[in-house]
C-alpha cells in the first residue's frame, strides 16, 4: 500500500522526467519552470491512492495522475494573470518572470498535453476517464469566471460562494479520487461516494487558502499574502465580514471595496484589521472543520476495509493542518 509520501515522490519522480519540448523555448521553459517548482502534488497523489485504495495496478494510473498535476499547473499560470499575483511556490509568477502572453500560451500548451497525457490512459477505461477529465476542466473555468465576476459585486451569499469554489477548486480534487478509483477498477457506486468525499474535502481546502491568503505566512506559503484583499475576492473571509459588519465597520469594508485607487499595504492592514474585530478567523476555522467532519463522514461510509482508507484519512488530516 502507498503512503500519502510515497505517492507524491513517484508523481514528483514522473513528473521530472516528463519529456517537454525544447523549441521555442520561449513556449517551453517556462513550463519547465513551473514544474520544476514543486508544490504540494496533492491531487495526482490523490489519482495513486485512490487506484491503490482498489487495488488497482498503480502503473497505470501514473500518467493519468500527471496529467491532472499538468492541468493544475497550467490553471495556475492564468489564474495568477487574471489575479495579478506576483509571487507562487517562492518564486517569481509566470507572467511576471517571462510575460503576460508567454503565461497564456504556455498555459494553453500544458492544458493540451494534460488532456494527450490522460488520454494514455488504459483504453477499458478511457472514455469514462477522459470524460470525467474534461467535464471537470470545463466546470473549473466556470468556477474562475464566476470569482472574477464577483470581484466587482459587494454582496455575494455564501451559497454562491459555495457554488464558486465546489467550481474553480473542490471539482478536480473530487475528480482526481474518482479517476484514481475508476482506474483501480471501483464500482460506479464507490467511484461516486470518492466523490463525495473529494468534494467536501476541496471545500475545506479553498477556505483554508482563502484564509492563508489573509493569515498565512508567505515563507511558508510561497504566495504574497493580502492578494484577495488588493483584488476585492469575495472570500469566505469577506462575505461574512460584510454580513456581519457593524454599520460603521461595513461602510469602511465597502470605502475599500470601492476605491480606485489605494496604497495596497494599507488596505491589506485595515481590512484585516476589521476581520480581527468581527473574528473572522475563528470563524473561518470552524467552516473548514465543519467541511472536513462532513468529508470524513462520507469516507467513513465508502465501502474499503478500514485499514485500506487509512491513507485517505491521514490525508485530509494532513491537509487540514497545512500551512502552505
Ligand atoms: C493552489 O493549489 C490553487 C488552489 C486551488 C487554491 P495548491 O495549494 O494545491 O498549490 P500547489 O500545487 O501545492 O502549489
Ligand atoms: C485558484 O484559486 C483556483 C484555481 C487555480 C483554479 P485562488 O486564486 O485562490 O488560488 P491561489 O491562492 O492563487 O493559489
Ligand atoms: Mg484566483
Ligand atoms: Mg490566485
Ligand atoms: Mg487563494
Amino acid at each position: 500500500m502507498y503512503t500519502l509520501l510515497e505517492a507524491q515522490n513517484l508523481v514528483e519522480k514522473h513528473i521530472q522526467t516528463l519529456s517537454i519540448p525544447d523549441a521555442p523555448p520561449e513556449l517551453y521553459e517556462p513550463v519547465r519552470y513551473i514544474l520544476s517548482l514543486g508544490g504540494k502534488r496533492i491531487r495526482p497523489a490523490l489519482v495513486i491512492l485512490a487506484c491503490d485504495l482498489f487495488e488497482g495496478a498503480v502503473e497505470a494510473a501514473l500518467i493519468p495522475a500527471v496529467a491532472i498535476e499538468v492541468f493544475h499547473n497550467f490553471t495556475l499560470l492564468h489564474d495568477d494573470i487574471m489575479d495579478r499575483s506576483e509571487l507562487r511556490r517562492g518564486h517569481p509568477t509566470v507572467h511576471l518572470k517571462y510575460n503576460e502572453n508567454v503565461a497564456i500560451l504556455s498555459g494553453d500548451v500544458m492544458s493540451i498535453l494534460a488532456s494527450r497525457l490522460m488520454n494514455q490512459a488504459p483504453g477499458v477505461v478511457l472514455n469514462l476517464v477522459h470524460e470525467v477529465f474534461t467535464k471537470t476542466a470545463m466546470q473549473v473555468c466556470e468556477g474562475q469566471q464566476m470569482d472574477m465576476n464577483f470581484e466587482g459585486l459587494l454582496t455575494v451569499s455564501e451559497e454562491e460562494y459555495l457554488s464558486m469554489i465546489g467550481l474553480k477548486t473542490a471539482v478536480l480534487i473530487a475528480a482526481s479520487l474518482k479517476i484514481g478509483a475508476i482506474l483501480g477498477g471501483s464500482s460506479q457506486k464507490d467511484a461516486e461516494d470518492l466523490y463525495e468525499f473529494g468534494k467536501n474535502l476541496g471545500l475545506a481546502f479553498q477556505l483554508q487558502d482563502d484564509l492563508l491568503d489573509t493569515y498565512g505566512d508567505q515563507a511558508l506559503m510561497g504566495k504574497k499574502p493580502g492578494t484577495d484583499i488588493v483584488d476585492n475576492k469575495k472570500t469566505f473571509l469577506m462575505i461574512r465580514a460584510l454580513e456581519m459588519a457593524s454599520p460603521s465597520q461595513k461602510e469602511e469594508l465597502t470605502g475599500w471595496l470601492t476605491r480606485k485607487e489605494f496604497d495596497q499595504e494599507e488596505k491589506i492592514r485595515s481590512v484585516t484589521t476589521i476581520f480581527d474585530a468581527i473574528r473572522i478567523r475563528e470563524l473561518t476555522e470552524k467552516r473548514i472543520r465543519d467541511f472536513y467532519e462532513e468529508a470524513l463522514a462520507s469516507l467513513e461510509r465508502l465501502n474499503r476495509p478500514g485499514e485500506r482508507k487509512s491513507e485517505l484519512f491521514n490525508f485530509a488530516s494532513f491537509l487540514m493542518n497545512r500551512k502552505r
